[in-house]
């Protein structure tokens, strides 16, 4: 029997819907059938209070995924825990560290998950899977796991340490994305794309023998892209025929304006309050 997978934007930079509130952040609820996931938490209790205004009960959700462990994505974490008191958390253990990022004066701020959360996660092993490899957090929804680097023009590196004297940069090996399938290809959730989002599609098509994309949704790091990052960028976009493109989040509005010139009727925003829905 076919089963409906919807998505609905919890937390994200921009809303146009009366009632909700934006934050820069992500979390996305996925619903499939009467099972529910949260894959990110925004940076404070918005996602929970943006569900309630959509009718959307997370007590009963069964998975908290997290994409990486920066405070845009994982700052929602305690208050989703203590909402969804069933369910697990995904993760990879590099998500737990403590981060930083350098400022243009060179001055660093902490931008990691709050420490007394990392701590009850430490504390918790059996509420907790892991995911330095891929993982199927239920039926035909999977996570990367760390996603291996081997695009030659997408540069991840970036302002990030895991000290705040900034001497040890952070790789975020911790980055990884959802997806799942469909009888139209794979549906594609990122965090930031912190691995570079060419990477992250290649990485997962390797894990599926080559399934076509039918969607990518979320952030794409390509704010500080160069031309050429973004050219070849745009070109492995049209190679894979990718039907939905989401760019949100950390995406930048130039790359964001870029995609939506490159490929027009196939972008959509992910604001606040959006709702997809995919047949699988
Ligand atoms: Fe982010
Ligand atoms: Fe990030």
């Amino acid at each position: 029997m076919k089963e409906t997978i919807t998505i609905t934007t919890l937390v994200e930079n921009s809303v146009h819907a009366r009632g909700l509130q934006a934050e820069h952040g992500l979390s996305f609820h996925l619903q499939a059938g009467s099972r529910s996931l949260l894959f990110d938490t925004g940076q404070s209790d918005l996602f929970l209070r943006n569900a309630r205004q959509l009718h959307i009960n997370l007590a009963e959700t069964e998975a908290i995924v997290l994409s990486h462990g920066h405070n845009d994505h994982s700052g929602g974490l305690r208050t989703a825990r203590q909402t969804a008191r069933r369910a697990r958390l995904f993760l990879h253990r590099a998500a737990l560290a403590p981060k930083f990022a350098r400022n243009p004066d060179g001055s660093t701020r902490a931008i990691g998950m709050d420490a007394s959360t990392a701590k009850e996660i430490e504390s918790a092993p059996e509420e907790v899977v892991w995911t330095p490899k891929p993982v199927e957090i239920m039926e035909g929804i999977f996570v990367s796991g760390e996603i291996p680097r081997q695009t030659p023009f997408e540069d991840t590196g970036g302002p990030f340490y895991l000290d705040s004297a900034a001497t040890q940069p952070d790789t975020l090996p911790d980055d990884q994305a959802l997806f799942f399938d469909t009888a139209n290809g794979l549906v594609v959730l990122l965090g930031c794309a912190h691995s570079g989002v060419i990477n992250t599609l290649e990485y997962i098509r390797r894990l599926t023998n080559g399934r076509p994309i039918q969607a990518l949704l979320g952030g794409m790091h390509l704010a500080a892209a160069s031309h050429e990052r973004m050219e070849n960028t745009l070109a492995a976009f049209r190679r894979l025929g990718i039907r939905f493109l989401g760019p949100s989040h950390c995406t930048g509005f130039p790359a964001q304006a870029q995609l939506w010139n490159a490929f027009p009727g196939h972008c959509t925003t992910c604001a606040v309050g959006t709702t997809m829905r995919f047949l699988r």
